[in-house]
């Protein structure tokens, strides 16, 4: 294009030549004429003739001539040197047609060149590398950077129409570009492929060759520079928060901070929708992305809330794409706030034990990152059930969560659990937590017998082996089902030959004595036993067994040569209710293996 305008010009220098005279397009009487030349042409470039009517004689050229402009006093008007558009676009001369004594007789007249473009400046990256980062899932085609370059020419004409282009992106697989930019503004953004695709942990760095041209980038004669951009990209902050669980019927002032999301960058807005249509919504978002609870959750009404928070650019578009998957759940609950722990178990506490004594630690988790001024705990017990036999019988460290004994020590009888209310609070919102804690027994009771003399009792010697001969009963008002309450018995005299058991049910703690080994009338005719009653626990210091530990018995064991038997061991007959009384029912009929009368 450059050489076709040069070609112009030569036939506009041969026409002004062979025309010097005529008047017409290039010569003519002095008047305020425009004229446009390309810059960069050869000097002694003829622009016009001016004709001199009398009485000027001659001409006189001032103005911005910036030593290039010259008039011949016959009126001849011409450049000496290329212009240069980019050291001055227009050129404001004025011309005076002067009389043969030097005096003004006409004008000055304004004569104005511009100074037309032509493709002389390289496009130039104001920097040559640029360095950006952009977050995983950033919404498609919205910048996270720009490059910038600049041309000197023009920017009205084609010459100074910047063009932009990446020209490679490393790495690249499957030939999937993850980059895209504006090929006007230089506006670097993700294409839909690396909004889906880009992935940190897979690769977090990205470079780019950007290439700039002139002319619009559309001929081979445009003038061009290029750039390396180096990208990181960054974890997607935004995340769905973990579900949060609600006390329903909250005293506490609303709205009740609950959770919060957060966009990767600051300026987002934020809304919450909820995933089915409700009577009420008692959820709202503020513009910091932290969610509120804004009235008491009833949780006959609803047991849970899903809902979806959104962050929106200023336009309305969301940020994200696609922002389905993220959601929120709202659980609201009777007992337990998900960031507390469950349950504190403690023991009864002796009289003897003097002091203050810790007892369990409630656990409670902060969603903020670790070790900053949001994570910082607080506890604090709001309320005990019941209030017996006094208020204020635990105290919570404050700020680990230690439970303690306030004085008193605890007894089973007057309560078997106490649920406490602990509010757990951080810098900027509270939660509460219900603590359960089980007084549990200690062994400081001893297993009583119910009698202490279970009589007398006589056997064959023959008595068979595994027989149960007796039942004894002892209690412990220790707590049930525990080895505080479990009662072994033993038989403490009268049996040196272990001859006899005792089997404990573990459901009520009766003992059945029964015959491990024969019994022998040669050896021990009478045995005169003890029982004692133990628990497996050691009782707590200060309890001993007593007399009431201690039942006893008299076996008399007799000689006889075999006792008749029946042949069952069980007789069974059916009688019905209105039966008379005095009817025969059955017969029993026992044997003697001598044949002995019975
Ligand atoms: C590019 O640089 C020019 C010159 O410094 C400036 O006027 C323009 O605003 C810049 N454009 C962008 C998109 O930064
Ligand atoms: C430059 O980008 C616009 C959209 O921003 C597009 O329509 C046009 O085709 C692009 N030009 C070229 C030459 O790729
Ligand atoms: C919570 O309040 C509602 C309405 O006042 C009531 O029906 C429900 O029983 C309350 N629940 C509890 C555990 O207090
Ligand atoms: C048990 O036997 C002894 C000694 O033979 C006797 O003194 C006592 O009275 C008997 N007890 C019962 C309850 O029969
Ligand atoms: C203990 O339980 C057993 C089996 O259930 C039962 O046979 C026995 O009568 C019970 N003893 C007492 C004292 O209740
Ligand atoms: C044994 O101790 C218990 C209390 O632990 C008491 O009730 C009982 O009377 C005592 N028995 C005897 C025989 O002293």
């Amino acid at each position: 294009m450059a050489r076709a305008q040069l070609h112009c010009l030569c036939l506009l220098t041969l026409y002004l030549t062979t025309g010097r005279g005529q008047e017409g397009k290039f010569s003519g009487p002095l008047k305020p004429m425009t004229f446009s030349i390309f810059e960069g042409q050869e000097p002694s470039q003829i622009i016009f003739q001016f004709k001199a009517s009398p009485p000027a004689v001659t001409f006189k050229l001032t103005g911005e001539t910036d030593g290039i402009f010259e008039i011949q006093p016959d009126g001849l008007l011409y450049h000496n040197r290329a212009l240069d558009r980019e050291t001055r676009a227009v050129h404001k001369l004025q011309v005076s047609a002067l009389d043969a004594q030097g005096n003004t007789v006409e004008g000055p007249v304004p004569i104005t060149v511009e100074v037309k473009d032509i493709n002389d400046n390289r496009p130039t990256f104001l920097q040559s590398k640029y360095e950006g980062s952009v977050r995983q899932n950033s919404r498609a085609g919205k910048p996270f950077m720009y490059v910038n370059a600049t041309d000197l020419d023009d920017p009205d004409t084609p010459n100074g129409q910047l063009f932009y282009q990446i020209v490679m992106q490393l790495p690249k697989v499957n030939d999937v570009m993850y980059f895209q930019i504006n090929n006007k503004t230089g506006a670097i953004s993700l294409t839909l492929a690396g909004s889906k695709e880009l992935d940190p942990s897979k690769n977090p760095f990205y470079s780019l060759v950007v290439s700039v041209k002139d002319m619009g980038g559309q001929t081979e004669n445009s003038f061009s520079d290029s750039t390396s951009v180096d990208i990181t990209v960054k974890e997607n902050i935004w995340k769905a928060p973990e579900p949060v669980e609600i006390v329903e019927n909250s005293t506490d002032p609303h709205p009740i901070k609950i959770t919060q999301v957060r966009w990767n960058e600051p300026g987002a807005h934020y809304s919450l929708v909820e995933k089915e249509r409700l009577p009420r919504f008692p959820f709202s978002i503020d513009q910091e992305g932290d969610i509120y609870v804004t009235q008491p959750l009833d949780r006959e009404e609803k047991d849970s809330y899903v809902f979806y928070a959104f962050a929106k650019d200023e336009l309305g578009k969301p940020l994200l794409f696609p922002p389905e998957s993220y959601e929120a759940q709202v659980l609201t609950t009777s007992t337990q706030g998900q960031t507390c722990a469950t349950k504190v178990s403690i023991c009864q506490q002796m009289p003897t034990d003097k002091g203050v004594s810790s007892i369990g630690t409630l656990v409670a988790h902060d969603m903020d990152e670790e070790n900053t001024v949001n994570s910082v705990l607080h506890y604090k017990i709001v309320d005990q059930f019941p209030k017996f036999p006094k208020d204020g019988l635990f105290l919570i460290q404050s700020y680990t969560g230690v439970f303690q004994l306030a004085m008193q020590s605890l007894k089973k009888q007057d309560a078997s659990q106490y649920l406490l209310t602990v509010e757990v609070s951080d810098k900027d919102f509270q939660t509460l937590c219900q603590v359960k804690i089980n007084v549990i027994d200690i062994n400081d009771q001893i297993p009583i017998f119910e009698k202490s003399d279970y009589g007398n009792l006589t056997l064959a010697e023959d008595t068979a082996v595994g027989s149960t001969i007796l039942t004894i009963q002892a209690t412990d008002a220790d707590e049930p089902f525990t080895g505080s309450s479990k009662i072994l018995y033993r038989i403490t005299q009268g049996d040196d030959e272990g001859r006899l058991g005792i089997d404990t049910d573990p459901q009520n703690n009766t003992g059945y004595v029964i015959i491990k080994k024969p019994l022998d009338f040669e050896t021990t005719a009478i045995h005169n036993i003890v029982f004692q009653a133990e628990n497996p626990e050691p009782l707590v210091p200060g309890v001993q067994y007593n007399a009431s530990s201690f039942a006893t018995f008299t076996l008399f064991v007799t000689d006889v040569n075999e006792a008749p038997q029946f042949p069952l061991h069980i007789f069974q007959a059916k009688v019905s209710e209105d039966v008379a009384i005095g009817t025969k029912v059955g017969n029993m009929i026992a044997k003697d293996p001598e044949g002995l009368d019975i």
